[in-house]
């Protein structure tokens, strides 16, 4: 399954073809987003922040990852499901296996895990394993509390030299695609050039091999609070205001 997951996605990357990576979080999202033609559904831990109102995704859990992986699960019938391993549940090679195996049983296709060669222990283990697994280095939101805040990456050639390294031992222990958040166009470019298998981009300019937003930023969702790179193509909150507020004043009468 592993060998399928990621071979399949590195043909794409040779043939040119590019990703198309959204989030979601219950079953209408995933359908909505699997009948659009959305290449690969995942299941972030942004779930804390856009689904919960959670302050950052420091505090998701296992068993909040369960629940809404098994609901996007019965809404996808094409796309791959990839579903986050959260903080703290993958601290040792054992933990990130028994924690995978957990998400693949709800229903994830792959799994991903936020880091390079600091994690690359759990990473392995979790290839040999035989589940599929998707990397994510840049800006990583589950370090937010020791980084202190939410910060670009790349910046420095010591970094953007970091990144690279982190990038290659991802691809040679098996990952089946990158995501790069947060990070400098053109180091962002220079990886997906070094790469065999896919980067997919978030804030990371537009050269990665696919690119991945949050769906309720695409979408108009969550208006508190919009990263600068996300382009809104629809304003869902203001729509179901006023369909709220048409029902409230027809029910008072
Ligand atoms: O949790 C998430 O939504 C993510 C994407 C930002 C890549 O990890
Ligand atoms: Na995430």
């Amino acid at each position: 399954r592993v060998h399928e997951f990621a071979s399949s996605l590195i043909d794409r990357k040779a043939r040119g073809e590019k990703l198309a990576m959204l989030t979601a979080y219950d079953y209408p999202m995933a359908r909505w987003l699997d009948e659009a033609g959305v290449d690969l559904i995942l299941v972030g831990d942004s779930l804390g922040m856009v689904v919960l109102g959670m302050q950052d995704t420091t505090g998701v859990t296992m068993s909040m990852m369960l629940h809404h992986a098994a609901a996007v699960r019965r809404g996808v019938e094409k796309a791959s499901v990839v579903v986050d391993l959260p903080a703290g549940s993958y601290l040792t090679p054992d933990m990130a296996v028994h924690n995978a195996r957990r998400l693949v049983a709800a229903g994830a296709d792959a799994v991903k895990l936020e880091g390079g060669m600091k994690v690359i222990g759990q990473v392995r283990a979790i290839v040999e394993a035989g589940i599929a697994y998707v990397g994510h280095i840049g800006m990583l939101p589950q370090s937010v509390l020791h980084e202190g805040a939410y910060k670009k990456k790349g910046k420095t050639d010591e970094d953007a030299e970091r990144l690279m390294e982190d990038a290659l031992v991802l691809q040679e222990a098996g990952a089946a695609c990158i995501v790069l958040e947060s990070m400098v166009p053109e180091v962002a470019e220079r990886i997906s050039k070094a790469l065999k298998i896919p980067t997919i981009g978030i804030g990371a300019g537009p050269d990665c091999d696919g690119q991945v937003l949050v769906t309720p930023d695409l979408v108009g969702g969550f208006p508190w609070f919009k990263p600068p790179f996300a382009e809104s193509r629809a304003n869902v909150a203001m729509e179901v205001t006023r369909a709220v507020r048409e029902y409230v004043r027809k029910a008072k009468g």
